[in-house]
């Protein structure tokens, strides 16, 4: 699955004529990360119709493109201003940073032609329109844009634990409800079983977060491909900073629990689906 995304998001990718703007688009969204998201959506889509198609293919690369450009704005000096991204220098570093602001730009906008243009070419069924719109709001100025502005808006703040949820659900957990939700509604999912996909990603997505705070105090740079310590060096709002190291692990223990048994609980071809979450679960980086 690995494989045919980064193909298709090589390719996809590709079509952008500006020589170093490609280079600078293909650095950010190529290089060794996870590609967590877009497997997300084509297992949900698969436990929906046990399969999936190019169209949902296609849609998986944008939700990676509009990914790939959030961290490339948010290694940026005017952010979190960090070095080492994937295992390697951050965009800004490896170009420049007015480069890293374009490329970030140009990623969010190709996603959008090319999920614009796959509504237009099936205009006569509403699913693309819908999952454009389930990850236009999403990565938009009410979901991960806004949980961005509240992330940096804490820096070095007492927020209180609904707070910080609602940043750490708005930055990280709404692309990935909506890897959950875009890709039910593509395979052609009943309400029901969106439902049920959207209640996974907001579990696994906060999970997710809950757990990169943890590996920025625990982690290597090795293991992880990006330095920890950022978040102390940025006196970031965190679910350690919070509650410190071990109630944090046993919170996100829980999250990722509750997560494992709503996949098992749900009533559809969960196979990959599981595997997928599983992995996430154990990731160590
Ligand atoms: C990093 O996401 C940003 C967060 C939301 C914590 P990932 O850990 O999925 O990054 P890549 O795509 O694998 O590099
Ligand atoms: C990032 O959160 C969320 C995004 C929308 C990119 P972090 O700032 O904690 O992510 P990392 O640790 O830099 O990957
Ligand atoms: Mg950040
Ligand atoms: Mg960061
Ligand atoms: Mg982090």
């Amino acid at each position: 699955m690995i494989k045919e995304i980064d193909a298709r998001l090589e390719a996809l990718i590709n079509t952008c004529e500006e020589p170093r703007l490609r280079d600078a688009m293909r650095y950010s969204a190529l290089g060794a990360g996870k590609r967590l998201r877009p497997r997300l959506l084509l297992a949900s889509c698969e436990a929906a119709r046990g399969s999936y198609d190019a169209t949902a293919l296609d849609f998986a690369c944008c939700l990676e493109m509009i990914h790939a450009y959030s961290l490339a704005h948010d290694d940026l000096p005017a952010m979190d201003n960090d070095d080492l991204r994937r295992g390697a220098p951050t965009t800004h570093k490896q170009f420049d940073e007015a480069t890293a602001i374009l490329a970030g730009d140009a990623l969010l906008n190709h996603a959008f032609e090319t999920m614009s243009r796959l509504c237009a070419d099936f205009f006569r069924l509403r699913r693309p329109a819908l999952a454009m719109s389930i990850i236009a709001k999403a990565a938009g100025a009410n979901g991960m844009i806004a949980g961005q502005m509240m992330d940096l808006q804490s820096e070095g703040k007492a927020i209180d634990i609904e707070t910080l949820k609602g940043i750490h659900r708005r930055k990280t957990g709404a692309l990935f409800t909506a890897a959950m939700e875009a890709g039910a509604v593509l395979g052609g999912g009943t309400r029901l079983f969106v439902q049920g996909m959207v209640r996974l990603g907001n579990l696994l997505g906060l999970a997710f977060q809950v757990r990169d705070d943890i590996f920025d105090v625990t982690a290597t740079a090795d293991a992880l491909g990006k330095n920890p310590g950022s978040d102390e060096k940025n006196q970031k709002a965190t679910y350690v900073s919070l509650f410190g190291l071990e109630k944090a692990g046993n919170i996100y223990e829980k999250l990722s629990h509750d997560a494992l048994a709503l996949v098992q609980s749900l009533p559809c071809k969960t196979t990959a689906l599981h595997g997928l979450v599983t992995q996430i679960i154990a990731r160590e980086k």
